[in-house]
C-alpha cells in the first residue's frame, strides 16, 4: 500500500453509493474529510444486520482508529450532528479523539430551514425540490458575508452581535414577504450558545491537521457529497445544490493545495437516478422507471421522496470526467439490472439535427434534446453473490467493459448489492 491522498466524488446527481464506497475504501486510509454540502446528504453504509445512513460525519467512522473531519465547506446542522453522533455513539463507536470539526464551517441557523422552505413555496411550480434543509440560505449568508461560523458559537457576545445583524434583514423579509413567524434574537443566542459548549471540544484548525498529516506521510481521503451535475457552477442550473461538489471544491472544502492530491475516484450507479426537479434527458417516465426503483430501491434516505430513475448517460460521465480530473471509476448497483432483456446507455443527444455531446447550455434547450442509445444485451441471473468478474454472466461483462471503453474511465470497483461485502475489486485504489 502505498502513501497516496484521493478524492471521492459523485459523477451523477448524487446518491451514487458514495457512502457504500467510502466505507470500504476507508480501510487503507488514515483520515476521511468531509468537504461540501450538509445534512443534504444521505450516505448508506450496510454491513451485516447494521443499514447506517451518515448526514454529516464521514462514512469511514465505522472503521475503527481513522480521524474523520468536517472541512470548512461543510454547513454544520448541530440539531442533525448531535443527534448522529449520539446513535453512533449508542452503537458503541468511539468519537471522541477520532472526529474533529474545522471551526471555519459554517452553521445552519433555524431561520435558515425556514427561508428554505418558503423560498420553495414561492417558487411554486418551478421549485427546485431542495431538501428543506436550509442548506442555500446558509451558503447565501456565508457569501454574504453574514454567516456564522462554528467559532463564533463558542463566544456570546460575538454570536449575539452576529445574530442581531443576521436577523436585521430576515425578520424584515419572513414578516412583510413570506408571511411567516419572525425569529426572537435571545432565544436562539441562548440555544446556540449551548451548541457552541457542546462542539468547542471537537473544533480544529482542519487544514492545518490535514496538512500536517499528509506530511507526515498519512493517507487522507476526500469524501464528496451530492453529485458532479448538483454542482453550483457545472450543474444543471438552477436545479443544483450551493456548493461546488466537484473534485476542485474539495481542495478549498479543506483547506489544501492541488499538489497534494494523488487520485480522483467517480462513483457512479449503473444507471442513472435524480432526486427532487430539473432535467433528466435519459429519464424512464414508466413502466421500467418504476421497475429500476423497485428493484433498486431508490427513495431518498434523507426525505424519503422516489427517486427519477434512467438509462446510464455515458455522454455526462465523459463530461464528470474532466470536470474532475477522474482517474478511476466504481460502478454501483450493477446488480439493479439482472432481469432486463435489453440496456441502454446514452452515448449523445440530437438537438436541431445534430448530435451533440454535451448537456445543453441553456436551459431552455433541454426540452428539444433527444437521447441517442446504443443497446446492449441484458441478463436474467441475479449477481449479488459473485466474487469476480469472471463469474459475472457474460452479457454483464459486456456492459462493464462497454462502460469502460465509452466513458475512456477505468472502472476500478464494482459493487452488485447494499452490504460491504458485495463488492469486487478490478483494480486496488490504495
Ligand atoms: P450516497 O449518497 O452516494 O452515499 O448514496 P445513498 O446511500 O444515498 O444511496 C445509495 C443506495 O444504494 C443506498 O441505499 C445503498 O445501500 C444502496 N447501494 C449501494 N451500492 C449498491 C449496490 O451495488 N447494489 C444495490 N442493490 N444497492 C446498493
Ligand atoms: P448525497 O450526498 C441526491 C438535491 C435535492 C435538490 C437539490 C438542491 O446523498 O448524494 P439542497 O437541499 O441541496 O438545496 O437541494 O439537490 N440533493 C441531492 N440529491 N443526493 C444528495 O446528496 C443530495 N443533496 C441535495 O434533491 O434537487
Ligand atoms: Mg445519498
Amino acid at each position: 500500500m502505498r502513501k497516496k491522498n484521493i478524492i471521492v466524488v459523485g459523477l451523477q446527481w448524487g446518491d451514487e453509493g458514495k457512502g457504500k464506497i467510502v466505507d470500504l475504501l476507508s480501510k487503507n486510509a488514515d483520515i476521511i474529510a468531509r468537504y461540501q454540502g450538509g445534512n443534504n446528504a444521505g450516505h448508506t453504509v450496510v454491513t451485516g444486520n447494521i443499514s447506517l445512513v451518515f448526514r454529516l460525519v464521514p462514512s469511514g467512522i465505522l472503521n475503527e482508529d481513522k480521524i474523520c473531519i468536517l472541512g470548512n465547506g461543510v454547513v454544520i446542522d448541530p440539531v442533525v450532528l448531535f443527534e448522529e453522533l449520539e446513535a453512533l455513539q449508542k452503537i458503541n463507536i468511539k468519537i471522541k479523539g477520532r472526529f474533529y470539526i474545522s471551526h471555519k464551517c459554517h452553521i445552519i441557523m433555524p431561520y435558515h430551514k425556514r427561508l428554505d422552505i418558503a423560498r420553495e413555496r414561492l417558487r411554486g411550480a418551478g421549485m427546485i425540490g431542495t431538501t428543506g434543509r436550509g442548506i442555500g440560505p446558509a451558503y447565501e449568508d456565508k457569501v454574504a458575508r453574514i454567516g456564522i461560523r462554528a467559532i463564533d458559537l463558542t463566544k456570546k457576545d460575538v454570536l449575539y452581535e452576529k445574530i442581531i445583524l443576521s436577523l436585521k434583514e430576515k425578520n424584515y423579509l419572513f414578516e412583510n414577504v413570506l408571511c411567516e413567524n419572525i425569529f426572537d434574537p435571545d432565544e436562539l443566542i441562548n440555544e446556540y450558545f449551548e451548541y457552541g459548549n457542546k462542539l468547542k471540544d471537537y473544533l480544529i484548525d482542519s487544514s492545518e491537521f490535514i496538512n500536517k498529516s499528509i506530511d507526515a506521510g498519512k493517507n487522507i481521503m476526500l469524501e464528496g457529497a451530492q453529485g458532479t451535475f448538483l454542482d453550483v457552477d457545472h450543474g444543471t442550473y438552477p436545479y443544483v445544490t450551493s456548493s461546488n461538489t466537484v473534485a476542485g471544491g474539495s481542495l478549498a472544502g479543506v483547506g489544501i493545495g492541488p499538489t497534494k492530491i494523488d487520485e480522483v475516484i467517480g462513483i457512479t450507479k449503473a444507471y442513472t437516478t435524480r432526486v427532487g426537479e430539473g432535467y433528466f434527458p435519459t429519464e424512464l417516465k414508466e413502466g421500467l422507471g418504476d421497475a429500476i426503483r423497485d428493484k433498486g430501491e431508490e427513495y431518498g434516505s434523507v426525505t424519503g421522496r422516489p427517486r427519477r430513475c434512467g438509462w446510464f448517460d455515458a455522454n455526462m460521465i465523459k463530461t464528470a470526467k474532466y470536470l474532475n480530473g477522474i482517474t478511476g471509476m466504481v460502478v454501483t448497483k450493477l446488480d439493479v439490472l439482472s432481469g432486463l432483456k435489453k440496456i441502454n446507455i446514452c452515448t449523445g443527444y440530437l438537438f436541431k439535427g445534430s448530435i451533440i455531446n454535451h448537456l445543453p447550455y441553456l436551459s431552455d434547450d433541454f426540452k428539444d434534446i433527444t437521447p441517442v442509445y446504443e443497446e446492449a444485451e441484458g441478463w436474467n441471473e441475479e449477481i449479488g453473490t459473485i466474487k469476480q468478474f469472471k463469474d459475472l454472466p457474460v452479457n454483464a461483462q459486456k456492459y462493464l467493459v462497454r462502460l469502460e471503453q465509452i466513458t475512456e474511465i477505468p472502472i476500478n470497483i464494482f459493487s452488485i448489492g447494499k452490504d460491504r461485502m458485495q463488492t469486487v475489486t478490478l483494480k486496488e485504489i490504495f
